[in-house]
């Protein structure tokens, strides 16, 4: 059984893969929390994946809610996580470890691959180019290949990217992302807009209707930044930080 969360379609690509390597399902986090489904039963030896991306040097605080509240019959043998990230990962992975060992669960493996970046909400960050994009999903499919079959071994081992400042960027900015960096309302529609709906699809947490024909975020937003990178015609913006700085999502342009 595989949990996870993907903005805009990275960490997917990452989750479809392994659960095809395995043989497993996948269950989409905001959906099941959406549904208020938390309980799961474990076949004997069944092994449990977590896949998301890093979100301000940590697991999306929604991914972390998730866990919190998931219950399952019996503890699982084979817990790992696998995250997809721009750059580097911080503390991700004692933060994980300390949320699954909450639950009296262990973490047996985890490993992160360098994704296309998809934040570009702030002054000073920007997309990679076409050419650095391709090279990370390439790259990325390379570690899936020699990762999926330690997973099937259920062999126990850590590869995460943790950069620098690690434990100042996970402990000291993440809280403040979560409390600052998620406010949508500097998200807007420009009169480019031709009230296609993409929006409203795409966004896992159904936090955009179509009022009038125009997008309106609803206060419910984990920043994942699909809504903006999806529209057509790149009429949303967010505030001042997103403009000019191009589209990406998975399998946009690139494959
Ligand atoms: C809100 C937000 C915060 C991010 N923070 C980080 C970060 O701290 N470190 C990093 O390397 N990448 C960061 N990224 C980049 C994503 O982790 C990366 O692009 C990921 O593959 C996106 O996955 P998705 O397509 O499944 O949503 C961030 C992206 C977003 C949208
Ligand atoms: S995706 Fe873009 S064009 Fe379509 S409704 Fe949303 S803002 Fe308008
Ligand atoms: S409103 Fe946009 S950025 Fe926020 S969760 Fe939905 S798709 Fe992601």
């Amino acid at each position: 059984m595989i949990f996870y969360f993907s903005g805009c379609g990275n960490s997917k690509h990452v989750a479809e893969t392994i659960a095809t390597g395995l043989n497993d399902t996948l269950i989409f986090i905001p959906e099941a929390a959406r549904e208020g489904h938390y309980e799961y039963t474990l076949a004997e030896g069944e092994r449990l994946g977590f896949v998301f991306p890093i979100y301000s040097w940590a697991p999306p605080k929604l991914v972390l809610d998730f866990v919190e509240k998931l219950q399952l019959k019996a503890k699982p043998d084979y817990l790992y996580f696998a995250c997809t990230c721009g750059d580097n990962c911080g503390h991700t992975e004692k933060v994980f470890r300390k949320a699954v060992e909450a639950k009296g669960w262990l973490l047996s493996a985890c490993f992160s691959v360098q994704m296309p970046e998809t934040y570009i909400g702030m002054p000073g960050f920007k997309l990679d180019t076409e050419e650095k994009a391709k090279q990370k999903i390439n790259e990325a499919d390379a570690i899936l290949t020699r990762n999926i079959p330690r997973l099937l071994n259920k062999e126990c081992f850590s590869e995460i990217v943790k950069g620098s400042l690690s434990w100042l960027k996970t402990n000291l900015v993440n809280p403040g992302f979560n409390q600052y960096a998620t406010d949508d309302t500097k998200y807007l529609s420009t009169d480019k807009c031709i009230s296609c709906g993409k929006c409203v699809s795409v966004c896992p947490l159904q936090n955009i209707t179509l009022e009038g024909g125009r997008p309106k975020w609803h206060g419910n937003c984990t920043m994942c930044m699909a809504c903006y990178h999806h529209c057509p015609v790149n009429a949303i913006q967010y505030g001042k930080g997103t403009v000019g700085k191009g589209q990406y999502y998975f399998g946009k342009n690139l494959r």
